[in-house]
């Protein structure tokens, strides 16, 4: 025990790699009795409770919980934080969307005071959904990250995060240039990038919004910053690709912009992708890009269905995360959107078991960020950010889930029925950062 150890006890389960490539049975860990300990921030032992008792001293306090399921925090793979105060904005699909709400909400970002405020609420939200890691878009205010990566320091949690850039096709109050665009990033990453857990995230808007001067800038950042990653939008919506081909007409298609623009690889996470086409698919693997699935905005702007199956296919096995993309997604919860990705693949003739979708949350998004070896799963080595999941959250679910007949069910009811109510507690680096109970630390 001793200052900086922390240990969890409960029924473990967490997914170790691609169910969707070596099979559910092979990835999944199930420990009906488990402990995780965690020690100076990291999991130094994962196991049955009672191979562990040689690691249990009298000062190692033990947090057990009977009755629950102890996972790794989940993963957000795409969500703009700047959106929070507009989610179930109505009747707009994407660049409706876009112009009558998102740039009029993001303007007032140009405050710190309001960003500060926001980036508060945003970080109690995840915490209380048990989301202990996200890929988020900032404003283009510089004022705006900062405020993210403070409050992000503050509660030691491995957040990405970057400035929009933006240049064009937008209200003139919100468009950078691609000079401030560098200069603006460039002082950020020297703040934030590697400071505390946090890692800064190139962040062009979409094609859309940036000349091709500006994308070039993005990815002359990327190469100038090993570790940072590259996070956009792409193939939304089908008005969207329509447009990205009158303003890049040499392109050959709305993927080739960031591809010939050099912005494609290892740790570049596109949210949506649901009109990618065939190539385009092949073109995110081969690259080891990623796409973050975000069921709850897609199916909330009439964006269209993502193939999940067909992006996790074999030949061509795209990294894929789950994104909230609040504020077009609609939840902050990743259990709510393992929920509607159900759904989305249910029309997509598709059925996604729970152990797929529990990958998709955890260390699918992990892959997405390129930092599978610190998260998304409770192995020995990684950062100790672990979840208490309540199956007897409310009267209903506890009456479900006394029917259930296997932990694949279990989970799959928890993220049928679940929400920020299920999650009972959050551990951020071996710490209680959130009790839904009131113990919060
Ligand atoms: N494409 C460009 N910007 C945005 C945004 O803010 N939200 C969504 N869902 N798509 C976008
Ligand atoms: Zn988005």
């Amino acid at each position: 025990g001793g200052a900086g150890t922390h240990a969890v006890r409960g029924h473990i389960v967490t997914v170790k790699g691609d169910p969707f490539v070596e099979g559910d049975d092979d990835v999944l860990v199930d420990i009906a009795d488990g402990l995780v300990i965690i020690e100076n921030g990291l999991i130094t032992a994962v196991g049955p409770y009672g191979e562990l008792s040689d690691r249990l001293t009298a000062d190692l306090h033990v947090d057990h919980y009977p009755d629950r399921i102890i996972t790794a925090g989940f993963v957000d793979s795409h969500v703009h934080y700047v959106q929070t105060g507009i989610i179930g904005a109505f009747g707009a699909q994407l660049i409706d969307w876009l112009n009558e709400y998102t740039f009029v909400a993001e303007q007032r970002f140009s405050d710190p005071a309001y960003a500060a405020a926001v980036a508060k609420v945003f970080f109690d939200e995840l915490l209380r959904n048990g989301t202990t890691t996200a890929l988020a878009f900032a404003a283009v205010y510089p004022g705006s990250v900062d405020a993210f990566f403070q409050e992000s320091l503050r509660r030691g949690t491995r957040m990405a995060a970057g400035k929009v850039l933006m240049d064009r096709n937008a209200p003139e109050a919100l468009l950078d240039t691609p000079q401030s665009a560098y200069d603006d990033s460039k002082a950020l990453i020297e703040r934030w990038h590697g400071n505390g857990r946090n890692l800064y995230a190139v962040t062009p808007r979409f094609a859309p919004t940036s000349t091709q001067e500006e994308l070039d800038v993005a990815a002359t950042l990327r190469r100038e910053t090993p570790g940072a990653l590259m996070h956009t939008h792409v193939s939304e919506n089908l008005g969207e690709i329509a447009w990205v081909r009158s303003l890049f007409p040499t392109s050959k298609g709305y993927l080739d912009v960031y591809d010939t623009s050099g912005l494609l690889g290892p740790g570049a996470v596109l949210a949506h992708g649901v009109h990618l086409t065939l190539a385009e698919r092949i073109r995110v693997a081969e690259t080891h890009s990623a796409v973050a699935h975000c069921p709850t905005s897609n199916l909330f702007l009439g964006s269209g269905l993502f193939h999940v199956h067909q992006a996790k296919n074999l030949h061509h096995n795209m990294t894929v995360g789950l994104g909230t993309d609040i504020g077009a997604g609609t939840s902050f919860s990743i259990l709510s959107t393992m929920n509607e990705a159900y759904k989305v693949a249910q029309l997509t003739q598709y059925p996604l078991d729970s152990i797929k979708m529990l990958y998709l949350g955890t260390l699918g998004g992990a892959q997405a960020l390129g930092i599978e070896d610190k998260v998304g799963s409770l192995e020995v080595g990684k950062e100790g950010d672990v979840i208490v999941l309540d199956p007897q959250a409310t009267d209903l679910l506890a009456f479900r889930s006394a029917q259930v007949g296997s932990l694949e069910e279990q989970l799959f009811v928890l993220a049928t029925m679940g929400d920020d109510r299920t999650v009972a507690a959050t551990y951020v680096g071996g710490e209680l950062a959130y009790s839904r109970d009131g113990h919060a630390a």
